[in-house]
C-alpha cells in the first residue's frame, strides 16, 4: 500500500510502498481503510524538521494526524463499516496516563508527528480505544474533527480557569487565520456563552479566509492596523483570546490585550525565538489584571465528541470552504505546496460508500 512519508529534514515528502495490514495484530486492534487525511501547519513543521521526531530506530515517518476512515474488521465495541476519526496520542510505555492529552510529551507518542507513524496510508491499524465513531454524514468533513477538538479543549480549559467567578466573554478574539484559527472562530461563534467573535490576521482583501470569517458572522481585524496589544484600548477589550499562529510575540501581547479577568489560551507551537521582554510589566499586568494565560495541546475523546456536535451544527458550506482542495493520494506530495488561497488540503485515499 502507498503511504506519504517524510524524512523530517526539509526535503519534500514522498509516496513509499509499505506492507498493508491483512488482519488486526491484537485483540482490540481494528483495521481502518483511510478515507481522507488533512494537512495543517504542524505537518509543515514536521516536514521541515522543526517539530516532532520519527519512530525509534527509523529515519522517516508516515505523515498524517488529522484523519477519517472506515473500519474494516469488526470489534465488539465497533461494528465493521463504522466511520471513525483516530485520536493522535498513544502511551509510550505499558501504563497509559489517565489523560493522554494532558500527559507530558515524554510519556506519549503522537501519530504522524512524534515517535509513531501517522494515518497517511491506504490503511492503518489502531486500538479501538483510540478510535472515535462519528456520523457517516461527516465522512468527507471528518478530517476537521481533530483540529476542531483542539479548539474545544482550549475553550474548555479557558472556561475552567474562570469556573469560580462570573465569566461571560462579551468579546472573544482568535489570533491567526490558518485552519486552526478558523476552526477556533467557528467553535466560538457557535458557543452560546460567547458574545461577539473577531479573528485577526495580516491579510488584504479579497482573501478567502476573511470571506469565511465574515460569512461565519465574526469580524475580521487586521493586526497591521490594530496591533494585538491595542485591543485593550478598543471599545470592548476581549475576555478570551485564542492564539493560533505559533508567532511567539503574540503570546505575550495577549496579556496586554486582555480585559481585566480575561483568559488567553495559547495553541501555536513556535520554534526558539529569543527576544528581550519587559518581564516586570508582563508579570504586573497579569497580577493586577487577574489575567490568566494557559497553554493547550492535543485533545481527547470528549473534545472529539464536542467537535462532532459543532461540525454537525455548522452551516453546510463551512466544510467545503475549509477543505479548499482534495488531492488523490497519488498526488499527495503536492499537498505541501500552498499559497494564500489554501485553507486546508485533504488527501483522499478512498471514497466513502455507505453499506446498505
Ligand atoms: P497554519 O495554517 O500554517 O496557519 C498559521 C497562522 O499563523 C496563519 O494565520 C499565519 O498568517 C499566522 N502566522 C504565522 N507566522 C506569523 C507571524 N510571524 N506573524 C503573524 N502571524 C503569523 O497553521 P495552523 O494549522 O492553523 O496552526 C497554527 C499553529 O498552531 C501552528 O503553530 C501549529 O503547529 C499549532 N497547532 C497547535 C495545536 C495544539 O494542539 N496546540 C494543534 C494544531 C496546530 P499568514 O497566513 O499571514 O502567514
Ligand atoms: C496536533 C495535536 C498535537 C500538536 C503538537 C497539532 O497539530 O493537532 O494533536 O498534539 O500538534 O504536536
Ligand atoms: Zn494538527
Amino acid at each position: 500500500m502507498q503511504c506519504l512519508t517524510t524524512r523530517m529534514d526539509g526535503t519534500p515528502p514522498r509516496l513509499t510502498d509499505r506492507e498493508g495490514p491483512s488482519a488486526p495484530d491484537a485483540p482490540d486492534a481494528v483495521v481502518v481503510r483511510t478515507l481522507r487525511v488533512g494537512i495543517d501547519g504542524t505537518d509543515h513543521a514536521v516536514v521541515a524538521g522543526a517539530h516532532g521526531h520519527p519512530p525509534p530506530g527509523r529515519d522517516d515517518l508516515i505523515l498524517g494526524h488529522e484523519a477519517v476512515g472506515v473500519t474494516e474488521t469488526p470489534h465488539p465495541q465497533l461494528p465493521a463499516g463504522s466511520v471513525v476519526a483516530p485520536l493522535v496520542r498513544r502511551p509510550r510505555g505499558a501504563a497509559a496516563p489517565a489523560r493522554l492529552d494532558m500527559a507530558p510529551p515524554s510519556a506519549v507518542h503522537e501519530c504522524g508527528i512524534a515517535g509513531a507513524d501517522g494515518f497517511a496510508c491506504e490503511r492503518f491499524v489502531a486500538d479501538v480505544r483510540y478510535l472515535v465513531a462519528i456520523p457517516s454524514a461527516l465522512a468527507s468533513a471528518g478530517i476537521l474533527i481533530e483540529p476542531l477538538s483542539v479548539a474545544h479543549k482550549a475553550i474548555d480549559l479557558a472556561a475552567a480557569a474562570r469556573q469560580t467567578v462570573p465569566w461571560e466573554p462579551a468579546h472573544a478574539v482568535v489570533i491567526g487565520n490558518g485552519s486552526l484559527g478558523l476552526l477556533c472562530t467557528l467553535a466560538l461563534q457557535l458557543d452560546p456563552r460567547i458574545g461577539r467573535v473577531s479573528c485577526m490576521s495580516r491579510r488584504d482583501r479579497p482573501d478567502p479566509t476573511i470571506a469565511m470569517i465574515e460569512r461565519l458572522g465574526a469580524s475580521y481585524l487586521d493586526t497591521r492596523r490594530m496591533p494585538v496589544p491595542e485591543l485593550a484600548e478598543a471599545s470592548e477589550p476581549p475576555s478570551l483570546i485564542i492564539e493560533a499562529t505559533g508567532h511567539a510575540p503574540h503570546a505575550f501581547e495577549t496579556i496586554a490585550a486582555l480585559a481585566p479577568g480575561g483568559v488567553g489560551a495559547l495553541l501555536g507551537v513556535p520554534g526558539d525565538d529569543v527576544r528581550s521582554l519587559d518581564a516586570g510589566r508582563l508579570h504586573r499586568e497579569r497580577v493586577v489584571g487577574n489575567k490568566a494565560l494557559i497553554g493547550s495541546v492535543n485533545s481527547g475523546r470528549q473534545a472529539y465528541l464536542q467537535a462532532v456536535e459543532t461540525l454537525a451544527a455548522a452551516p453546510s458550506w463551512v466544510a467545503d470552504a475549509m477543505i479548499y482542495r482534495v488531492l488523490p493520494h497519488r498526488e499527495a506530495p503536492a499537498a505541501f505546496t500552498r499559497d494564500d488561497t489554501t485553507i486546508k488540503t485533504a488527501i483522499e485515499f478512498s471514497m466513502y460508500e455507505e453499506r446498505r
